[in-house]
């Protein structure tokens, strides 16, 4: 349970409507507002890095474009992340074991072929590692792009803060129903009768110790078992038709070589795409524990 008061705790009504306010008064127009340039991403500015953390706590994201083209250094996205408190790495178990990062591409080899990110097929909207246990709940994302596919690999952007805004002014039932700590069930992963990872159950919302939102979720239909209640089915409807119908403050940005996003842990799809006859796409994502730092409700309503 949060510490202290948060906005985005059901019964907080005063707290909530003045957040609300900020929050939608901050939001960027258009996908250019996100984009900041860095000229040398080891080591991004203070002008830069305030740029980034600003678009952070407006929208929990920001893209942002280097002159590194396709080098592959490892240190240009970990610098990124760094500059922004970004520390501690979820090491995957498919992740690459030397940097902590995840080179995404597609793989012919077993287990990857198994996973969809390392296909060249769409991934629906989701937060990432939903299935995780609490203690390793992602709350940092990264995906910067080395080489982008000949056609296609587009991702859509949606600040899970905006997400819940929707879904709480369509009805504010629909809160307390995701925060239910068995509502979303993820099954355990087995093969050959082997568990490799166990099943996991949990919320889609909940509130840091910091009072700050998290969100694990997947749009996915197969391997899921939602709770069987009407309100938070009812709300999951709703969060299908929210990121999927053309609703407002949702974003498309295909990432070039050299391009990134940097913020916490949005919802986010992939488009189907392409490689081409000499050229992979290869894009490092990381996933962290850390939250962006300086950003949260407190920083977009200093007065609360
Ligand atoms: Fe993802």
């Amino acid at each position: 349970m949060p510490q202290s008061h948060s906005p985005f705790d059901p019964v907080e009504e005063d707290l909530y409507r003045r957040w609300r306010e900020r929050k939608l008064a901050a939001q960027p127009v258009g996908l250019e507002e996100t984009l900041v340039e860095i000229a040398d991403p080891r080591r991004p500015t203070a002008a830069e890095q305030s740029r980034l953390l600003d678009l952070c706590r407006r929208c929990n994201f920001a893209l942002y474009a280097t002159p590194c083209g396709a080098d592959a250094d490892p240190k240009i996205p970990l610098g990124v992340g760094q500059a922004l408190g970004l520390q501690r790495l979820d090491h995957n178990w498919l992740g690459d074991a030397d940097t902590g990062l995840t080179s995404i591409t597609v793989r012919r080899e077993e287990p990857r072929t198994r996973y969809i990110p390392y296909t060249d097929k769409p991934i629906k909207w989701h937060t990432d590692g939903y299935y995780n246990t609490p203690q390793r709940w992602i709350h940092g994302l990264l995906l910067h792009c080395v080489t982008p596919a000949a056609e296609g690999g587009v991702n859509g952007l949606m600040d899970h803060e905006m997400a819940y805004l929707l879904l709480r002014d369509a009805d504010p039932a629909f809160i307390p129903a995701l925060m239910q700590p068995d509502v979303m069930t993820i099954p355990a992963r087995e093969k050959g009768g082997v568990v490799e990872r166990a099943e996991e159950t949990g919320p889609v919302f909940s509130i840091t110790a910091e009072g700050e939102l998290h969100m694990r979720f997947t749009e996915r239909k197969r391997s899921i078992r939602w709770k069987d209640d009407p309100t938070a089915q009812a709300a999951v409807e709703k969060l299908g038709e929210i990121l999927n119908h053309d609703a407002p403050y949702r974003h498309h940005a295909r990432l070039e070589s050299g391009m990134g996003l940097v913020g916490n842990n949005i919802l986010h799809d992939r488009s189907a795409f392409q490689d081409g006859a000499d050229s992979q796409r290869l894009l490092y994502r990381g996933r962290y524990y850390d939250r962006v730092r300086d950003t949260g409700f407190r920083s977009l309503v200093a007065d609360l």
